[in-house]
């Protein structure tokens, strides 16, 4: 079956721009997790722009299903991920001044740097997943690093359609189809997101090869109007609709 991640950072976005205490992303996390999400995505960024360390001890306190925590290849996240050995590490590049991760990582070119980087979280027990853009070289590089999961990176895909550049959309969706393909014939599981919505999500939901899908943002600012539950039903229905 297909897996839904949902992402609760920007929960935490809502809370940070206020500075209060809430909404408590935590919170989120087990509405979500009783509404049937098979894990829980968290982004501990570099500046803390949303989720905070807090969240992070609270959430792998109060999960019950996986937390999949989301990180640049630093030190400092490393030695956080050691620390709280979460079932699943998702290595994503990170730049202070973009507003969401513009782009996939650099393994083909740092791919000693990241072999290293990911051995001791590997050694953890945490799956190590890789956030690459649809680029053979890239795959062929996060195979080779010893990672067990790539996510494939749909922000192109999924911003060509609502600019209406529909050819360069279905190029896209094409990339992202046979990577998937190329990926999984490596042994390598694949995931995919980053901004998928209910109009963007049907076709990288019946990839076969494609076992988890990541969603955040959408699904928090749909909540506003029908309540996270709702959110992610629709969300759900539309993945196994996709799948069938
Ligand atoms: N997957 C990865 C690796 C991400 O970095 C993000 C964004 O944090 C997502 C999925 C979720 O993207 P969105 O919030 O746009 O649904």
């Amino acid at each position: 079956m297909l897996r839904l991640g949902v992402n609760i950072d920007h929960v935490a976005t809502v809370r940070n721009a206020r500075g209060s205490a809430y909404p408590d992303p935590v919170r989120a996390a087990k509405l979500a997790e009783e509404a049937g999400a098979d894990g829980i995505t968290a982004h501990l960024r570099e500046d803390r722009r949303h989720i905070a360390d807090a969240d992070i001890d609270a959430l792998m306190e109060a999960l019950s299903v996986p937390l999949n925590f989301e990180m640049a290849a630093t030190e400092e996240m490393q030695a956080i991920a050691l620390r709280h050995k979460p079932h699943a590490v998702c290595i994503v590049p990170e730049k202070r001044e973009e507003r969401t991760t513009e782009g996939g990582l650099e393994v083909a070119r740092e791919e000693n740097k990241l072999a290293h980087f990911i051995a001791p979280l590997r050694d953890a027990g945490c799956r190590v997943s890789i956030f690459i853009a649809a680029d053979k070289p890239q795959i062929e590089a996060a195979n080779r690093i010893g990672a067990q999961v790539i996510e494939l990176h749909t922000g192109a895909y999924c911003d060509y359609h609502y600019e209406g550049r529909f050819a360069e959309r279905d190029a896209e969706l094409a990339r992202l189809t046979e990577m998937a393909t190329f990926a999984d014939s490596l042994g390598l599981e694949v995931h995919a997101g980053h901004g998928l919505t209910y109009e963007t999500v049907q076709p990288i939901a019946a990839l076969p090869e494609v076992m988890e899908l990541n969603i955040g943002h959408f699904l928090i600012g749909e909540s506003i109007f029908r309540g996270l539950a709702p959110a992610m039903e629709e969300m759900r229905r539309l993945m196994d609709d996709a799948r069938a």
